[in-house]
């Protein structure tokens, strides 16, 4: 299984303080350094981690693959053909989310998709579709020219996370699944089940099957046992352990400096 290591979340916390610390460039090197095989980044529109500088040094230095996330609007879809990812993996963007809701809309915007996928080509930068769990989804994206797709897997880290976590006991419980466990656990085989059966379908005609969204160190072994994934994309979960692998060094080194 291939590991593409999303680094955007080291660059909310920089972007939060507005100043150049943590530096992104240091992320990508422990990244590289640490059994990455990929790296992610996503250079939304309102460019709220990642800037346009960092796209760029992060192409120029990067010792693996980029994939590079991005909506399907025009002005970014022209600095991504100048910046020439290794793939440029299409994502939904609404300016008011947290962060990705819910796979591509394969159906309502097919042209202005298969626009993007023609210009990226054109380019030749590889194209992956990030969309929901379904066979329709899949064969869609076939059909307008993709060569991978990315299986969203938000809904299943949500309804894992409220049947296996103290999500549910939180500020940011889900409403729609304050559901009895028994419902919980028939939701949760259900969407490994839609994510398994689009990956084999997307295997079968000759996509690449990539997954992300929402894994961490307790749901990602699901993925691990669905043979046609070949790739997941994480970022949320690594950074939040980092912050804990490191702290206690990060703490006793400040101590260090300020013991007269
Ligand atoms: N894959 C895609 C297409 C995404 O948009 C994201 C979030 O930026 C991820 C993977 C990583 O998700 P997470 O940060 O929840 O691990």
């Amino acid at each position: 299984m291939k590991l593409g290591v999303n680094i955007d979340h080291v660059a909310v916390l920089r972007e939060a303080r507005r100043v150049n610390d943590p530096d992104i460039l240091n992320a990508l090197y422990v990244a590289c350094q640490n059994g990455a095989d990929q790296i992610t980044i996503h250079l939304r529109e309102d460019r709220r981690h990642i800037q346009d500088a960092d796209a760029y040094s992060i192409m120029k230095h990067s010792a693996l693959p980029v994939n590079l996330e991005c909506s399907i609007n025009k002005s970014i879809l022209n600095i991504v053909t100048d910046l020439k990812p290794h793939r440029a993996t299409l994502v939904p963007e609404k300016r008011e989310e947290v962060t990705t809701e819910g796979g591509l809309d394969v159906f309502t915007y097919e042209d202005e998709i298969s626009y993007a996928i023609e210009l990226l080509h054109d380019y030749i930068i590889p194209v992956s579709l990030f969309i929901d769990p379904s066979i329709e989804a899949v064969e869609k994206s076939k059909e307008l020219g993709a060569e991978m797709v990315e299986l969203h897997t938000g809904s299943f880290a949500n309804i894992f996370a409220m049947l296996n976590s103290s999500l549910s006991h939180s500020n940011h419980s889900i409403k729609e699944l304050d559901l009895p466990r028994h419902e919980l656990s028939i939701r949760l085989e259900k969407s490994i089940a839609a994510i398994s059966e689009a990956a084999k379908h997307a295997k079968k005609i000759g996509l690449e099957v990539a997954a992300g969204h929402g894994l961490n160190y307790h749901n990602v072994s699901h993925m691990m046992s669905i043979a046609e994934i070949t790739e997941l994309n994480i970022g949320q979960s690594i950074v939040a352990k980092s912050v804990f692998s490191g702290l206690a060094q990060a703490v006793k080194e400040m101590k260090r400096l300020t013991t007269r």
